[in-house]
């Protein structure tokens, strides 16, 4: 089969995931509907500056328990897959929109986090990242050396982008011969564009979801599936 021959044989593939990647391990997805994070409230009720602005505590309390959440989920198969391949190819980046951390603790090298990190605090003011914060049971807790309130290091809806972290996705995605987007729904900017900017340079885009996407007709192959089943299968597939 071509996808599996292309693989064999690529030397630069690039990967985009999204939340799905990720629901394996009991992370709910944005817009999921029966798990969904956005099910019981809006995403601009909870991700956007302005959501801070005007009630810092339930952002605060929203995220702490998404934090809370994922520091106590493994990785799934489908992120070992990934991290796998990584080791299969000789340049392979993983580009998430995920704030999970669990690529890198699958044991992936090369991730690019786009949104930021959910278990990394910064001040709202300097930007600093605040390592050693105490709960003082103010919520939010304040930066210790501004005294501004501390918020998640991820990126809120309206904000933009880790600059470098953009940069580099943008050039991965161009470089890229293959370039594989798993379990996003393809509808946030600017992350959504990265496979079809690959698409324009000539790349070969297969896309694993159980679900269709925008992507899905443009997409080479599409594998509709879920990562955690898929991506391992590949990998055994084309490198036994
Ligand atoms: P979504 O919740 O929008 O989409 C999750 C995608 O994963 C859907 O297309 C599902 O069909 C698919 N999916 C579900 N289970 C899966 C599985 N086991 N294997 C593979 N795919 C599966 O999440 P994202 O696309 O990541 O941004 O959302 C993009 C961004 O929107 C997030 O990074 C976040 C959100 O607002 C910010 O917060 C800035």
């Amino acid at each position: 089969m071509e996808l599996i021959d292309r693989l064999r044989s690529a030397r630069r593939v690039a990967v985009l995931t999204g939340a799905g990647v990720s629901a394996e391990s009991g992370v709910p997805t944005f817009r999921d509907a029966q798990s969904g994070l956005w099910a019981q409230y809006r995403p601009e009720d909870l991700a956007t500056p302005q959501a801070f602005q005007k009630q810092p505590s339930l952002v605060w309390e929203w995220y702490a328990w998404r934090r809370e959440l994922v520091s106590q989920v493994e990785p799934n198969a489908g992120h070992l897959a990934l991290a796998q391949m990584e080791r299969l190819i000789p340049e392979f980046t993983v580009v998430t929109q995920n704030v999970d951390r669990l690529h890198k603790k699958a044991g992936s090298l090369n991730v690019i986090e786009l949104h930021g990190d959910l278990q990394q605090i910064r001040c709202s003011k300097e930007g600093t990242i605040v390592e050693n914060w105490v709960e003082t049971g103010r919520v939010p807790p304040c930066c210790p050396a501004c005294g501004d309130l501390l918020r998640p290091n991820v990126v809120w809806f309206g904000e933009s982008l880790p600059e470098e972290a953009l940069r580099s996705a943008w050039e991965t995605a161009r470089k890229s011969e293959i370039f594989l987007s798993i379990g996003t729904s393809t509808i946030v900017e600017p992350a959504a564009s990265l496979p079809w900017f690959a698409l324009q340079n000539g790349a070969i885009v297969l896309e694993v979801n159980p679900n269709p996407t925008p992507l899905s007709e443009a997409a080479h192959f599409t594998l509709n599936g879920a990562a955690g089943v898929v991506l391992p299968e590949l990998v055994r597939t084309v490198w036994g």
